[in-house]
């Protein structure tokens, strides 16, 4: 009993000691932390960030899924009659709607949104006679030469690494 009754002195003391007073008390805080949070518990799901952590888009993000396209339906993707911006490069569909500063109406490389870019990226040039009537075949780069062709996988390349690619192109029959 007196071995106890010093025990609990001896603990007394200690908790006086400064260094186990504060411990005691920082021991003290995140317990009333734990069951009481700061941040009190959502009453339903947050719609966005600054309501919590954890949180619930309003809707689903759009999801690109991978398809054919033919010249002719590609060319609606041209940021005017569809704000989504495509374009192909060596049968490759990308989505580049994330470019539309370099693709959108007034962007430098507008001219091959909705297009068949391939001849274009291989010679480096924006002339008219690089896009391919849409109506017609796919340009068959059968001319290209080999400094032209590697130009165009760099070209692809980059746009494989950028942007996400969502289809290939098929002739206009093909669908
Ligand atoms: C006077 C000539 C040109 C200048 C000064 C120029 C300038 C630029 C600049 C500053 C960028 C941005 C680079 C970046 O931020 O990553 C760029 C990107 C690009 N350029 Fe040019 N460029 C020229 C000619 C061309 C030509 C002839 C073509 C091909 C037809 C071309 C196709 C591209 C493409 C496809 C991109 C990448 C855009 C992207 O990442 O989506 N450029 N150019």
């Amino acid at each position: 009993m007196i071995s106890l009754i010093m025990r609990n002195e001896e603990l007394v003391e200690s908790i006086k000691l400064p260094v186990n007073g504060a411990l005691l008390f920082a021991i003290a805080f995140l317990l009333y932390r734990i069951v009481w949070p700061a941040i009190p518990q959502p009453k339903e799901v947050p719609k966005s960030y600054k309501d919590g952590y954890s949180w619930m888009p309003d809707k689903h993000p759009q999801v690109a899924l991978f398809r054919q396209y033919t010249p002719m339906e590609l060319k609606k993707y041209n940021g005017v009659e569809d704000k989504r911006i495509l374009l192909a490069i060596n049968g490759k569909v990308f989505d580049v709607t994330a470019g539309a500063g370099f693709y959108g109406p007034d962007g430098p490389y507008g001219n091959f949104a909705g297009r068949d870019a391939s001849r274009g990226m291989a010679k480096q040039s924006f002339d008219a006679d690089m896009l391919s009537p849409v109506e017609g075949p796919i340009d068959p780069l059968k001319d290209l030469t080999s400094e032209e062709w590697s130009n165009m996988r760099g070209w692809e390349e980059h746009f494989t690494n950028k942007y996400i690619v969502c289809g290939e192109l098929v002739e206009n029959d093909a669908i």
